[in-house]
């Protein structure tokens, strides 16, 4: 049993042995670039917590943790060419620093490579691993078109419900699925895994909800995108869906006015009216509801309360991220 920051400094010692060939450097250098940007390796430090619930850590579960840590790189990089962001992990985004193509190549190739490390596994569970992995990659897919669908909605045509189904795909299945993945190999119980899974489920939705939050409120230093990125963009988080439900007929004009501009002073009155609504409020006490909702089910795993006190520490951690 280990802590978070324990199984962080071991994925690192196993992520730092994995490197990419030099040639070509235009394909092989944005990809060493992103990971070299670090990031907090939530979803494989998940994976181990996910085995060490129910075993010992061994190479099966680092290889496991490396391709999902791939996979949300893979992600992140084409993720930012549709999100037009500028900054990530305080730095300029893969396809400014390089260009699109260059982008869009580094993340396909990041993905084969996640699968090359899924198939090095022996463990007789590879073929489980394998569907659990392809299952969440196509709800990625999933919510990540439905982000870019939202996105061209006015935010009344956008219902609570479909804002929740869009952050479970888009995010809350790969942090669900880390763990899964990680017990499955650690060989828990059927019952064990499902509760397992949405404890994760329930800790992804707070997790994106903090991230939309963090989007809107974070200190620019601290978390390291452009702030006010999804204001911008007109991405129908919790914040911009709850704020027209909330508002009354002028706040509403203005709020739908706002939405027809893109300069940078869009971010401070869109926020003046998100305050004048509470619905930072409102975020903050659906990521707890969601939080304890997490808590009930990692409870309910049949295994001693102590193994369960990592999970236990993480879920508080994230919840009150700064980045
Ligand atoms: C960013 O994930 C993408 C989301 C799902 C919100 P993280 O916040 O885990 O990003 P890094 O890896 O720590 O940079
Ligand atoms: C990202 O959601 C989800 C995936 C990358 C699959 P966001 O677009 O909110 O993530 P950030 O804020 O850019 O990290
Ligand atoms: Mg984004
Ligand atoms: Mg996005
Ligand atoms: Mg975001």
């Amino acid at each position: 049993m280990h802590t978070f920051q324990e199984l962080l400094e071991q994925f690192e010692r196993h992520f730092g042995g994995c490197t990419f060939p030099d040639h070509p450097a235009t394909l092989y250098g944005p990809a060493q670039y992103i990971l070299d940007l670090g990031g907090k390796r939530i979803r494989p430090v998940l994976c181990l917590m996910g085995m060490e619930l129910f075993g010992e850590l061994d190479e099966d579960a680092f290889e496991v943790a490396v391709a999902v840590e791939l996979f949300h790189n893979f992600t992140l990089l084409h993720d930012d060419i549709m999100d037009k962001a500028p900054l990530r992990r305080g730095k300029p985004t893969v396809h400014t620093r390089y260009n699109e193509p260059a982008a869009l190549l580094a993340g396909d190739t990041m993905l084969i490579y996640a699968y090359e490390h899924i198939n090095s596994i022996r463990s007789p569970q590879l073929q489980r691993i394998l569907s659990v992995f392809n299952k969440t990659a196509i709800e990625v897919c999933e919510g990540q078109q439905l982000d870019m669908d939202y996105e061209q909605l006015h935010p009344q045509e956008v219902e609570m419900e479909q804002y929740l189904t869009m952050i479970r795909l888009k995010t809350s299945v790969l942090l669900a699925a880390s763990l899964q993945m990680g017990s499955i190999l650690g060989g828990g119980s059927e019952g064990n895994l499902h509760h397992l899974y949405e404890f994760g489920k329930n800790l992804g939705i707070a997790f994106q909800i903090q991230d939309d939050l963090l989007d809107a409120y974070g200190d620019p230093e601290k978390f390291g995108k452009q702030p006010g990125g999804d204001i911008l963009a007109n991405k129908k988080t919790f914040l911009l869906v709850k704020a027209f439900a909330l508002a009354d007929a002028a706040q509403r004009e203005q709020l739908s006015a706002l939405l027809q501009r893109r300069d940078g002073d869009k971010v401070a009155a869109v926020l003046r009216l998100f305050s004048a609504c509470r619905v930072d409020e409102w975020a903050r006490q659906e990521k707890e509801k969601y939080a304890c909702e997490a808590r009930r089910h990692l409870e309910e795993i049949a295994v001693l309360s102590s193994r369960k006190k990592p999970l236990e520490a993480l879920t508080d951690r994230l919840l009150n991220r700064e980045s």
